[in-house]
């Protein structure tokens, strides 16, 4: 089964997709862009997705409106056609084919691009063991709360992390404030409360993070939205990290450190189920 793409409202298979050498997408990473997964066909979060992109467009100055793009429709035609039964969806906006010059072009049409794959599944040992992440400083630009699709510093400190053998990397401030990862959102579990990092320019407010708290709020678990440094992060009970492709992760090593006795912890366990 081809994955297949939607450019500017027309579907093709992804491998026949085209867009210019001219975008400033591909210029200048001047763009955002969304994840999205569909398990079971039903698009999960979907208005939380749409509206974190909506922040995105206007951090970026793109006015664009999504209605009339009529970005949930194509997405939701798109999961149908696709085939998969898990699906998921990339959402790419970037600011329109014009020639290059820094200054934002007067008119231009912005250039929508999304692409239908199979959710990915990741190795259930991972899971059932916990990954481990390496310690990196934070070099990315000063607002990470816009999903901008510039993520070269990202790629560079998770390249870094896996050369060395290791998952993902844990990025920390000069100071060693815990940020997030190269692609998720980080909580820690410390005498049964909940932390992660505050809403702040340098974390992506992920959208898995607020449905997690949301829920562990539910089950009147206590939740914490402030900030701390490795050194917590390292005494912690447990150490999990989030995102919308691996939902919950496990992280029972830090660097050398085990986290907790090694194993993946209750509360981690007990938060697999928000996402059934
Ligand atoms: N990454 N922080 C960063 C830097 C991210 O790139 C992501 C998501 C998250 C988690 O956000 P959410 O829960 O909304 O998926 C946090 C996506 C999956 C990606 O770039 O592929």
């Amino acid at each position: 089964m081809p994955d297949i793409a939607c450019v500017n409202g027309e579907f093709c298979d992804v491998a026949n997709a085209r867009v210019s050498i001219e975008d400033r997408g591909f210029q200048f990473a001047d763009g955002v862009y969304e994840v999205i997964v569909a398990p079971g066909g039903v698009p999960f979060l979907l208005e939380a997705h749409l509206e974190r992109l909506a922040s995105s467009l206007a951090g970026i100055e793109l006015r664009v409106d999504l209605a009339e793009l009529r970005v949930a429709e194509l997405v939701k035609t798109g999961i149908e056609r696709c085939g998969y039964r898990d699906v998921m969806v990339y959402i790419q906006i970037t600011r329109g084919v014009a020639s290059r010059n820094h200054a934002m072009p007067e008119r231009v049409t912005p250039t929508v691009v999304m692409t239908f794959k199979a959710k990915p599944v990741y190795d259930a040992a991972l899971r059932k063991d916990g990954v481990a992440l390496k310690t990196v400083r934070d070099n990315r630009w000063a607002r990470c709360n816009i999903k901008s699709i510039a993520l070269l510093a990202n790629i560079l400190l998770k390249q870094e992390a896996r050369a060395a053998g290791f998952f993902d990397a844990l990025i920390v401030s000069d100071d060693d404030i815990v940020r997030e990862t190269a692609a998720a959102n980080v909580f820690i579990v410390r005498d049964g409360v909940l932390r992660t990092p505050p809403k702040s320019t340098h974390i992506l407010y992920g959208i898995t993070r607020d449905h997690l708290l949301a829920q562990a709020r539910k089950l009147d678990i206590p939740c914490d939205e402030s900030d701390f440094d490795r050194a917590m992060l390292l005494s912690a009970d447990e150490v999990f990290i989030t995102s919308s492709t691996m939902e919950v992760m496990p992280v029972t090593r830090v660097d050398e450190n085990a986290i907790g006795d090694g194993k993946v912890g209750a509360m981690t366990r007990r938060l697999f189920g928000c996402f059934n």
